[in-house]
């Protein structure tokens, strides 16, 4: 094989794509990963999760500090927030997590492109970059990610009308934050700006926010984040954004009775979903399909349709999830390697890092009946934790949904104090196909806020709490 021929080439460096590579030189495949940014680790590094929970972190910190000492008996000074300071540890963070992925490439000998990758043919790719190249390889993973989306007909200008990839670098706390979208990013980088003291205002098209969730999560989130002054325009399309100088105003109008509002503020923040990305990849030179809705088309094994490429993460089909992409990742590099690799695409949990934190897995209450299946439920609040009143954090509940009939756990919703940590026993739990009973007569530690799911997994099996 010749230097610049390999087993597998990898396009992107996302937590799909380096993860990928990881494995790929794990079972003894020369590998080599191409990455058109100078830093490694993609969306999900550099514009996305780790900057986002950094940001969160910081300013749930100044949050408690401003409103939950005191009830704790501690009394501070004048308490600040240096967002230049924010800034430039949530900078750290992101360099040394990227620098990290740098690392974990030379450690298992993977090679790095730095630059644009576009197919020549399907056996050949052009670098064009730092380090001009033709790559040659037997397999291609296509983990070139997404980029926001935006509404038809507004122009995101990067200045006042934003997406989360310019919020996460703002020098300034927002006077009135407009978001649109109340999904995942609209929630989270509201709440940032909302702790950090900015007006904040969430204008969504669907009924509720976190919509695809369970309905109960929405419903209780909405309520202690308004409790916390978010303001909420629900049932409301966004029809037109403008700015003019430091002001942004949007316009929504109700999807019932039609009525139009107008909202003013200095920053707009659109959040309205991901798009594929595959611009200057060339993918029509290697005579790949996209999909209906723009996505690299793939089959049950992630294959393209041309057999020897394949496509991960968020430019394909999917929850875009960092863990969902590096679970495929995985897969591919052990499928490549001759084994039977496995994904349980109904046990990707879902995280929403708000405070409370939300999480979820498996099917929601909604999903259950609408397919006909018999459920019962058992839900525990917070607020009956011994674990949660002694760190004043009793908002919230841990809702398990069983069948009816075999008592097999067919979905948990959390909302609550560390509720993402807390899923990680429901996904495990579930993969092992556990009944509610099975985690009410497992001994949990107390005092923990994993009691709850306890709690709510004997109220499931048959409605007998210990705590309630
Ligand atoms: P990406 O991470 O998007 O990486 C793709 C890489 O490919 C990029 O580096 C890109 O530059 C490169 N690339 C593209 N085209 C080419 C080309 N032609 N040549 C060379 N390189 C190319 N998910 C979670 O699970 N948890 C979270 O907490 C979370 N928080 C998020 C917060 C924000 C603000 C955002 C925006 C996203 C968040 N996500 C989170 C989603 C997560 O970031 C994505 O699901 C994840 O990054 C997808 O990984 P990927 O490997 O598919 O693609
Ligand atoms: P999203 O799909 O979560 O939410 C977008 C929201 O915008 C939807 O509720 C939609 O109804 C609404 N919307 C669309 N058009 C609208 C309009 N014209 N007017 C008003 N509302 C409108 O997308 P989001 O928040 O942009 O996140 C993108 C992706 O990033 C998600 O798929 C998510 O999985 C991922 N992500 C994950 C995180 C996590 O795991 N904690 C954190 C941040 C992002």
């Amino acid at each position: 094989m010749s230097n610049n021929e390999y087993d597998v080439v990898i396009i992107g460096s996302g937590p799909g794509g380096y993860v990928c590579a990881v494995r790929c030189a794990q079972l003894g495949m020369k590998t080599a990963i191409v990455e058109k940014y100078s830093t490694l680790g993609g969306t999900c590094l550099n514009v996305g999760c780790i900057p986002s929970k950094a940001w969160l972190d910081s300013s749930e910190r100044y949050h408690e500090a401003l409103h939950s000492f005191e009830d704790h008996g501690i009394s501070t000074g004048k308490v600040k927030a240096d967002i230049a300071k924010m800034a430039a540890r949530v900078a750290k963070v992101v360099s040394d997590t990227s620098g990290g992925v740098e690392y974990l490439m030379q450690k298992n000998k993977v090679d790095v492109y730095k630059g644009l990758g576009s197919f020549v043919d399907s056996h050949t790719l052009k670098v064009t970059g730092e380090k001009e190249a033709i790559l040659k390889a037997k397999n291609f993973i296509i983990a070139t990610g997404s980029k926001p989306s935006s509404i038809p007909g507004i122009e995101i200008d990067k200045k006042r009308i934003i997406t989360s990839t310019e919020a996460l670098k703002l020098e300034e706390c927002p006077k009135h934050m407009i978001v649109i979208g109340g999904g995942v990013i609209g929630l989270e980088l509201g709440s940032v700006f909302l702790r950090l003291g900015a007006k904040v205002s969430v204008v969504e098209y669907a009924d509720s926010i976190v919509a695809t969730m369970d309905k109960d999560l929405g419903k209780e989130l909405q309520k202690v984040l308004k409790k916390q002054g978010m303001e909420f325009y629900l049932g409301h399309g966004v029809t037109n954004v403008s700015s003019k100088g430091k002001n942004v105003t949007v316009t929504a109008k109700a999807k019932k009775g039609d009525k139009e509002i107008t909202l003013e503020g200095d920053y707009c923040l659109v959040a309205v979903g991901r798009r594929p990305f595959v611009d200057g990849l060339e993918i029509q030179n290697a005579g790949v399909a996209l999909d209906e809705r723009g996505r690299v088309h793939t089959n049950d094994h992630l294959q393209t349709n041309v057999a020897h490429i394949y496509a991960i993460g968020d430019v394909t089909k999917g929850a875009m999830l960092a863990h969902k992409a590096e679970e495929e990742g995985v897969y591919i590099a052990e499928l490549l390697a001759g084994q039977k690799p496995h994904i349980n695409y109904n046990l990707v949990p879902g995280v929403v890092y708000t405070w409370p934190e939300v999480s979820s897995v498996g099917k929601t209450e909604a999903e259950l009946k609408e397919a006909g299946i018999a459920i019962k439920v058992g839900k525990f609040p917070f607020k009956a934790s011994g674990r949660a009143r002694a760190s004043n954090e009793s908002e919230g509940f841990v809702k398990v949904i069983a069948d009816k009939n075999t008592d097999e756990i067919l979905g948990v919703h959390m909302i609550g104090p560390r509720a993402a940590d807390l899923i990680a026993e429901a996904v495990t739990a579930m993969e092992f196909r556990a009944s509610a009973e099975d985690i009410g007569r497992i001994c949990h530690p107390h005092p923990t806020y994993s009691e709850a799911f306890k709690e709510a997994a004997l109220i499931a099996t048959d409605n007998r709490p210990l705590n309630l």
